[in-house]
């Protein structure tokens, strides 16, 4: 399983940690900067894990910045991408089994990287429950695809 990851300036300390520790738990690693502390935009890289998932270069992506918000808004605005911003496991857990999330986001300035290791941990180790959420997620694509028609098909 290969593992895009990036972050802001905020978020570079811990995107190297995390990056590590997916290493460690056997995954491969592709990270797409930042490669210095030097202040930058978090919408550059989190436009690139997300293409980079989108285009199926990578499974799934891992985002950091600040708050893991702006990074995450970027991500989204990627079609295909159901990116989740995340601050404790549960929420990390469900959002595959239920949202099927193809990137996970986190805030350098509001987790630890030890909660930061717990939460990716819940949320590889998560997959699609499919079933009603199946369902919900096309109603989702078709919301991002703009396909009305679908969506009040599908939409309960
Ligand atoms: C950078 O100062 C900060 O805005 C960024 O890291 C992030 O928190 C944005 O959502």
């Amino acid at each position: 399983m290969k593992i895009a990851i990036g972050s802001d300036h905020v978020g570079l300390e811990l995107k190297l940690t995390i990056a590590e520790f997916l290493k460690e738990l056997g995954y491969e690693v592709d990270d797409f900067g930042p490669f210095s502390a030097e202040r930058t935009d978090y919408p550059k890289y989190g436009k690139l894990v997300a293409q980079s998932v989108s285009s199926g270069s990578n499974d799934l992506g891992i985002l950091i910045c600040g708050t893991g918000v702006g990074i995450s808004i970027a991500a989204n605005k990627v079609k295909g991408i159901r990116a989740v911003v995340c601050s404790e496991p549960y929420s990390a857990k469900l959002s595959r089994e239920h949202n099927n999330t193809n990137i996970l986001a986190f805030g350098s300035r509001v987790i630890g990287s030890e909660l930061a290791k717990m939460i990716v941990k819940e949320w590889l180790s998560a997959s699609f429950e499919g079933g009603r959420h199946e369902r919900r997620v096309n109603e989702i694509k078709a919301i991002e695809e703009q396909n009305l028609e679908v969506f009040e098909k599908l939409a309960k």
